[in-house]
């Protein structure tokens, strides 16, 4: 997929009401953005699949909602203070400010890019006798761009681990990048920049406490991990899952709701004995897998990408990739933290965070595996999988959403042929008995198949028209969105016929 079909999905997500810019009428602030009428829906049902796949095909991972200011100390705990930065880079011509990081590895994927465009050019001209290993193997121009890729990649690996600066504003120099905006190789020093957003909070004789918007939801797991064990009798192994917003102050804002200042994310911490993590790490990662792929956007679209860099408390990480519209891209991280966090906060906090194991009579700081996904992201993820447009009879196109049923905003759109004869009626009765199970959308402006349009864009599954044969024999035509497939059946087997396949409890099924 392309840049230009990426546009094209980020106009349709105005358009049709998912996703607006922050504050648009004074001309946007930067990387927020409000979730539509459309938007809203499709959110709280990804965040509802992720929540009942943990807390109700868990019997031992349990929720919670904790605050999103906390105690500043719990952000010097978690290294975040001291560590949670960006190395950046400013380019003088432009006084534009970029992620040195960043542009090392659109570099490095910029190289990749040459390989495979080679690769696909060979493949075209030879066919079917086309051997890719043989020819990555001995074609000199791809072994030469795998060289000259592979080096700058280790010298990117060692400098993040040393926390090199120097050695990444070198490795800038060395090949040669430019600014995008100037075209000019005038770079500055790279320096550390902190991405939490700090604020005030009350007001003392010494002045306010400085607090943090919280850059994470996972602090609030940690430091809630004995009351929730205390009172809920939780036995180790066992998981605490949260949903919320979370802040970071991105220098290198793009790709739309893909990195954004204010997000969301559902997290789960699964608190596990010392010595037995690698086992869940391994469970955990095929769990979160099978979550993604159970949307049925195809097994190709995803893959895992184990981390080079490994923060010095973890001794595993890896991320979900998902295939996006600009590339493989994380979506979710899952990382095995040993007992860093919690044993950081026994020493700042001076209070035990030990769990007394009756199986093995002794106490212990559990360790934990972390995963984490962005709301936002799988958001886009969910979109961009969905979004086609399909070429129809008669030289028309129609834009489509072809959402997994159960993430649908709206399931069932009910329509009047037309707006007399007590049609109206009859569609408003379908809603009434529908509406307690189903999101329903009544319509009954302009022809039907720009009826039918408005809910493929928006991805509603079903249309059900209603004409005058319905008010003689209770009978209407069912619409289905992806194959657009009609027939007539009987009004009273709608709910049945919808509920097979928009329900959360089927898709849930496929997982549990
Ligand atoms: N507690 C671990 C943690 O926060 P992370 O890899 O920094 O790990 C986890 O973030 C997930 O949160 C990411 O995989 C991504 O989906 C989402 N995320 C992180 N930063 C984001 C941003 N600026 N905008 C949107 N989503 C973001």
């Amino acid at each position: 997929m392309s840049e230009d079909v990426f546009k094209k999905i980020v106009s349709h997500c105005k358009e049709y009401g998912f996703v607006f810019q922050s504050s648009e009428i004074y001309d946007g602030l930067s990387a927020v953005y409000d979730y539509g009428q459309m938007g809203v829906e499709l959110k709280n049902n990804i965040k509802k699949y992720w929540w009942d796949s943990m807390v109700l095909l868990h019997e031992n991972v349990v929720g919670i909602d904790s605050a999103i200011f906390m105690h500043p100390t719990i952000w010097k705990a978690s290294g975040h203070v001291d560590a949670f930065n960006d190395p950046l880079i400013d380019n003088k011509d432009s006084k534009k400010r970029y992620r040195a990081d960043v542009l090392i590895e659109e570099y490095m994927a910029k190289i990749d890019e040459k390989i495979n465009k080679e690769v696909e050019k060979a493949a075209k001209r030879f066919g079917e006798s086309f051997d890719e290993a043989m020819f990555r193997q001995t074609n000199p121009r791809i072994l030469e761009n795998a060289k000259k890729r592979d080096e700058v990649h280790a010298r990117f690996v060692k400098a993040q681990n040393d926390n090199d600066l120097e050695e990444l504003r070198q490795i800038i120099i060395d090949c040669e990048i430019v600014d995008p905006i100037s075209g000019t190789r005038n770079w500055t020093e790279v320096r550390q920049f902190n991405l939490m957003f700090s604020t005030e909070m009350g007001s003392t004789a010494d002045g306010a406490m400085k607090v943090y918007l919280r850059p994470e939801t996972a602090q609030g797991i940690f430091v809630n991990f004995l009351n929730v064990q205390k009172t809920g009798r939780m036995k180790i192994p066992f998981g605490i899952a949260q949903i919320g917003k979370a802040f970071r102050n991105e220098i290198v804002a793009r790709q739309f709701i893909f990195r954004m200042r204010e997000f969301e994310q559902m997290e789960m911490q699964f608190f596990v004995r010392p010595g037995e993590e690698m086992e869940w790490f391994a469970k955990w990662k095929e769990t979160r897998m099978k979550w993604h792929k159970a949307l049925g956007f195809g097994d190709h679209k995803y893959r895992f990408h184990d981390h080079d860099k490994l923060a010095h408390y973890a001794n595993a990480a890896t991320d979900v990739e998902f295939e996006m519209p600009f590339g493989f891209k994380e979506v979710e991280g899952i990382h095995s933290r040993k007992d860093f966090d919690l044993s950081s906060h026994e020493t700042y906090s001076g209070k035990k965070m030990q769990y007394f194991d009756p199986e093995l009579n002794k106490s212990y700081v559990p360790y934990v595996i972390e995963t984490s996904i962005g709301v936002d992201r799988m958001f886009l993820s969910v979109v961009s999988a969905s979004y086609y447009e399909d070429e129809l009879d008669g030289g028309e196109s129609r834009a489509v959403l072809k959402l997994p049923p159960a993430l649908a905003p709206i399931k069932l759109a009910v329509l009047p042929l037309i707006k007399k004869d007590g049609l109206p009626e009859k569609a408003r009765e379908i809603i009434d008995n529908l509406k307690f199970d189903f999101k329903c959308q009544y319509d009954e402006k302009d022809s039907i198949g720009k009826r039918y349009r408005r809910q493929d864009a928006i991805g509603t599954p079903y249309c059900v028209t209603v004409d005058h044969q319905s008010l003689e024999d209770n009978t209407v035509t069912i619409r289905y969105r992806d194959t657009m497939e009609q027939e007539r059946v009987a009004i009273d087997k709608l709910a049945d016929i919808i509920a097979d396949k928009v329900s959360m409890k089927n898709l849930l099924k496929t997982i549990g």
